[in-house]
């Protein structure tokens, strides 16, 4: 099989390693791709949203399968541009793929098939009025989430009832621009988040993958501004049989039945982000490919070939297919640039790269110059993934590992999955 991962992050470094190793693979290509993607295949330079772009080289190339990385291509459509052509697309319909690019929509489907969330109403400029009412009747903190996609940034928490209004005023005014033209409000849970995998083919059949855990603050002990992910660790000790025996039946098969019943065609990744409140699994949001950095974990733990999954799952045919896991904990742990999430200097020449051998490096915001010298390119550079028995084996190979990597503002968190012990 010939195939074309569109990304360029971390978690598309983790795929491309994971479908690098499959007996079933003749080519991989990685549109972008990054500084550490050449080692899995060959990176060409074509946008993820260039779909004719695509076509052509899908065409050039004998491409047989297409699995996109991030959800920008497929709120875009990318599934619905290439089904009529034949060529399969892990990853949904731009209708399933709405699940991600609108909350509007995703709280609405989640209240129609009874799945656990938090109460919530949408806003526009027309009913600011009302806004206000649902608003002074929630107790505080307050969230605020941007209807359309907003690059991770369009949730936001406050404390204060009258900085909410204004928020919300500053929000339908174009904050995130089209995207916050609806606003969702929505009532705040309490509770620890984790992030659960599936893979389904649109027939009802569906995988769980590993479930991971991801340290979003840039500060140890979760302080600080949120970032695209600073670290994870999976599996999860709270989601054990017993929660995911919940999530199971309260989310999981209703999702995909919901999704069924509305016709929609999804055959890819589903990402629930969840918050265990008191031990109940609630749905904080939906996402429609796979998380960063939980990627570069969920990888470590999956012993079968991914590739024939992938094939499967865009074919609408994963019938009994075995996905096996491994018992072992997998964590990795992200070297960022001085300055991230803020603005951050690029081009600092990676060191250390070759004398780690006891952790597996998913690069990031890295790039080869033309002379073949590796730097940074980026605010999260590299995750630095192990496995190992138990999590202080696996974060002990990280750390070490980070030991030795180098580049002028490295910085990392060095409490990464210790909230877990
Ligand atoms: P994002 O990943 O940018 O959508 O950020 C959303 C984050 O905001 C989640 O990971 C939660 O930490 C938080 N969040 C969103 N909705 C709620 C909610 N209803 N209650 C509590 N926290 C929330
Ligand atoms: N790690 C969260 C995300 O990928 O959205």
């Amino acid at each position: 099989m010939n195939v074309l991962l569109l990304g360029s992050g971390g978690r598309e470094s983790a795929l491309a390693w994971k479908i690098s190793q499959s007996p079933a693979l003749n080519h991989l290509y990685i549109a972008p791709g990054n500084g550490g993607t050449g080692l899995y295949g060959t990176n060409v330079a074509l946008s993820p949203l260039d779909f004719p772009a695509i076509e052509k080289f899908v065409k050039e190339n004998a491409i047989d399968l297409i699995v996109a990385g991030n959800e920008d291509p497929l709120v875009a459509g990318i599934y619905d541009y290439f089904e009529p052509l034949g060529i399969p697309v892990a990853g949904p319909s731009k209708a399933g793929a709405a699940l991600e690019g609108s909350k509007d929509f995703a709280k609405k489907f989640m209240v129609e098939n009874n799945i656990p969330t938090a109460r919530y109403r949408s806003f526009t400029a027309d009913s600011i009025a009302e806004a206000d009412e649902f608003l002074e009747s929630l107790r505080p903190p307050y969230v605020l989430k941007a209807d359309g996609l907003a690059a991770g940034k369009g949730v936001l928490i406050i404390d204060d009832l009258n900085e909410a209004k204004a928020s919300l005023r500053e929000m339908l005014g174009g904050m995130f621009g089209k995207s916050s033209a609806t606003v969702v409000i929505e009532e705040f849970l309490k509770g620890i988040e984790c992030s659960v995998f599936v893979l389904t083919d649109g027939t009802g059949e569906y995988r769980i993958l590993p479930v991971a855990k991801d340290y979003k603050r840039i500060g140890e002990g979760d302080t600080g501004l949120n970032t695209g992910g600073m670290g994870a660790v999976s599996p999860v000790p709270f989601a054990d049989d017993t929660f995911m025996r919940k999530v199971e039946e309260r989310i999981i098969r209703p999702t995909i039945n919901g999704l069924k019943e509305r016709g929609i065609t999804y055959r890819g990744f589903i990402f629930l982000g969840l918050i265990n409140v008191e031990g109940e699994p609630m749905v904080i949001e939906y996402n429609v490919r796979m998380g960063d950095p939980e990627t570069e974990v969920v990888m470590l733990r999956i012993k079968s070939d991914l590739l024939p999954l992938l094939m499967k799952t865009a074919q609408g045919n994963l019938g009994d297919s075995p996905l096996e896991i491994s018992p072992d904990t997998a964590v990795t742990v992200m070297a960022v640039s001085q300055g991230y999430p803020g603005s951050y200097p690029k081009g600092k020449v990676i060191t250390g790269v070759d004398e780690i051998t006891e952790s597996t490096l998913f690069h990031a915001g890295t790039k080869l110059t033309d002379e073949g010298t590796l730097v940074t390119s980026g605010g999260r550079v590299i995750a630095i993934s192990s496995i190992a028995n138990d999590i202080p084996s696996a974060l002990a190979k990280s750390y070490r590992s980070m030991d030795k990597l180098t580049f002028e503002g490295k910085n990392f968190r060095s409490d990464i999955g210790k909230d877990l012990l």
